[in-house]
């Protein structure tokens, strides 16, 4: 399993993270807009929320 911050919350981010967490990976999702980003979080299902600006807690950062 590995640790994984995704940065964005669009067409990308959405396939990447669907992926990763399908494959047993932590996902770590990260918007510039804070709402958004939990609410495609909830969506995912499994993935936490980072903070925009602040060190992504992912080992991979995409
Ligand atoms: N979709 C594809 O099939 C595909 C295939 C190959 C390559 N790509 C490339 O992958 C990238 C993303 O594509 P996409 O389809 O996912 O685009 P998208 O749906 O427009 O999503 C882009 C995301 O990136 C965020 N973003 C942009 N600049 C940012 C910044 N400086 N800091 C934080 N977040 C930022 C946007 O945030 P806001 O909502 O806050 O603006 C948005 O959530 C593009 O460069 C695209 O060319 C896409």
């Amino acid at each position: 399993m590995s640790s994984i911050s995704i940065i964005g919350l669009g067409n990308m981010a959405r396939a990447l993270a669907g992926r990763a967490l399908a494959g047993g990976n932590a996902v770590e999702i990260i918007g510039r807009d804070l709402a958004k980003a939990k609410e495609l979080a909830a969506t995912l299902g499994g993935a936490t929320v980072g903070t925009a600006g602040a060190a992504p807690a992912g080992d991979i950062v995409i």
